[in-house]
């Protein structure tokens, strides 16, 4: 059901092994992922500290281009970029040409015209990065920023880096993605982020309705029930019910989901001690998650947004080949 589609490895990489587009994660190289990582690592500064900065993409063009709405990847797209010293142009989908019947891969060869380097992409259509990619120029790159249900790459990166920064590592952990996982980028980004890094177990947990297909998350372990799913698991993800993406039919009652699916205080307590608790946002409060586990101490809900801008910086530099400081 969630459309699937298969970014060649050679679309992604240049002949040097560099990154020069991110579509998905999937079967992208282990040390591409670590380099990435590290790189992000060094932008991340304590929530405290300035935000990092460095001039490595003067003179560089970053068009951001969103079809979907979007708070956090959006902004800190624009952020990264603008923190590595690039230039900037965020341009409204909904008020572009594109109204006027233009199609994305002219509007795309409107703004290559004006010497655009990258192209940062938000689509209900999965295949859209991937299209894009397959038609700009040689110097110009592209990066998802959530392509349908099927990928959401920075997202599975960030929550890489969050679960690292906490847990000290992700190889040996036992990990449970909890919620709407049949229509979620951001579940299947972060199921091949935690698999490369050599998570022990990782854990699709739903009701029937929201699992996905039994060929999808080769490797997981399903569980039906929101305890045991999660009952000694390291890492708690919650997932925001993907109603846009879903028939009206599939939809539980808000309250109904909660009784059962909501991750409180206390059902929390099936998971380890020191769980750390996660969610890409935005969240529905009372829906899949309780306030006071999304604002409690053990959650790194606001590490992971932070953690957004310093992947999207390592990102963009390593596509656009900045120069390291
Ligand atoms: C997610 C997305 O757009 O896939 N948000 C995000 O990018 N942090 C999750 C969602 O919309 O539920």
């Amino acid at each position: 059901m969630v459309e699937t589609q298969h970014s060649s490895l050679a679309t992604q990489l240049r002949a040097d092994g560099s990154l020069r587009h991110l579509l998905t994660l999937d079967g992208l190289p282990q040390p591409l992922l670590s380099r990435l990582l590290e790189r992000a690592q060094h932008f991340s500064t304590p929530a405290s500290a300035p935000a990092a900065r460095s001039t490595g993409l003067a003179g560089k063009t970053v068009a951001v281009m969103f079809a979907e709405p979007s708070t956090r990847t959006r902004v800190s797209f624009e952020l990264a970029a603008h923190r590595l010293g690039a230039d900037v142009v965020n341009i409204e989908v909904q008020l572009s040409s594109r109204l006027k019947g233009e199609s994305i891969l002219d509007t795309v060869a409107t703004l290559e015209s004006m010497q655009v380097d990258a192209f940062v992409l938000r689509d209900a259509d999965a295949s859209v990065p991937d299209l894009v990619a397959r038609h700009v120029g040689d110097r110009v790159s592209v990066l998802s920023g959530g392509a349908g249900g099927y990928s959401h790459p920075t997202q599975g990166l960030l929550d890489a880096l969050t679960v690292r920064q906490h847990k000290g590592r992700i190889e040996g952990l036992r990990i449970a993605i909890v919620g709407d996982i049949r229509h979620s980028r951001v579940a299947r980004s972060a199921w091949q982020a935690f698999a490369a890094f050599g998570a022990r177990e990782i854990r699709i947990v739903a009701p029937a309705a929201l699992m996905p297909d039994a060929k999808e998350f080769a490797g997981c372990l399903r569980h039906g029930s929101l305890e045991s799913g999660i009952a000694d698991c390291d890492v708690v993800m919650m997932l925001r019910i993907q109603k846009e993406r879903m028939s009206a039919a599939a939809i539980p009652d808000e309250a109904a989901y909660f009784a059962e699916w909501g991750l409180t205080q206390q059902r929390l307590r099936s998971a380890r001690g020191d769980a750390i608790v996660m969610h890409p946002q935005p969240m529905n409060r009372g829906v899949e998650i309780a306030s006071d586990v999304a604002d409690g101490p053990q959650s790194v809900i606001r590490d992971q947004v932070r953690n957004g801008v310093a992947v999207r910086m390592a990102v963009l530099e390593e596509t656009l080949g900045g120069v390291h400081s």
